[in-house]
């Protein structure tokens, strides 16, 4: 069997992902939360775990670094990585939206300033209703950006709403459904066919059992 390299991102999506991986019986002793540690194995070391920043996992799985990489689509996204996407874990549900004050209308005849962490995600959107438009990347507080006047409206992730509500702002357009989903490098997908498809197998199975 072929050593398999699975690249995760720490935080709450890897915590319920590894309570996964362990309910499909891959079982990694030493992980716990609060470990400092970047790479575990399994029982057998058939698979090395390996966690990264959530926005580096496709750069990982698209080099080879990892065979498979579990992360948010809003990271497969942005990344525009050429990757194979074969598993949707159904976790980590949010949506990509356009944000900006009640009732703020986008004027088509001149460039729309958008704050954003998703840079290549805001321009794509755009660019398909030929709206022409200048970003301003930011690394966090997005919302704060129309606040103050330094954008017209945001791009970004929208889970209870709650960060727009807070700061009188509200969803002008849905974007795209977002959730954690498995990518796959093209070429672990050939040379590692056997163990690519028995760990997702595994993971689905597991998925199922898990309400
Ligand atoms: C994320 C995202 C939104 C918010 C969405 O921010 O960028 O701001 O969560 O969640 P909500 O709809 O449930 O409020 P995060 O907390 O990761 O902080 P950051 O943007 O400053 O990195
Ligand atoms: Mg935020």
């Amino acid at each position: 069997m072929e050593k398999l390299t699975i690249a995760l991102s720490k935080g709450r999506p890897a915590k319920h992902t590894i309570e996964t991986l362990e309910a499909a019986d891959m079982q990694f002793i030493d992980f716990h939360e609060k470990s400092r540690k970047l790479v575990f194995y399994n029982v057998d070391e058939s698979i090395k775990l390996i966690f990264v920043k959530a926005v580096d996992v496709p750069t990982y799985v698209e080099r080879g670094a990892a065979d498979i990489g579990i992360v948010g689509k809003d990271n497969i996204l942005e990344s525009r990585a050429e990757v194979y996407e074969l598993l949707d874990l159904g976790i980590g549900k949010c949506k990509f939206s356009v944000a900006g004050f009640p009732n703020y209308s986008i004027d088509a005849n001149r460039p729309l300033t958008v704050a954003t962490k998703y840079p290549n995600v805001a321009e794509k959107h755009f660019s398909r209703k030929g709206q022409e438009i200048e970003t301003v990347k930011l690394n966090g507080s997005v919302e704060l950006a129309p606040l103050i006047g330094l954008a017209d409206v945001i791009v970004d992730i929208v889970e209870t709403g709650n960060t727009l509500k807070e700061n009188g702002l509200t969803v002008l357009e849905d974007i795209d459904d977002i959730s954690t989903r498995l990518i796959v490098n093209k070429a672990s997908f050939a040379t590692k066919a056997t163990e690519v498809r028995s760990f997702i197998d595994q993971l689905n199975n597991a998925l199922e059992r898990t309400p």
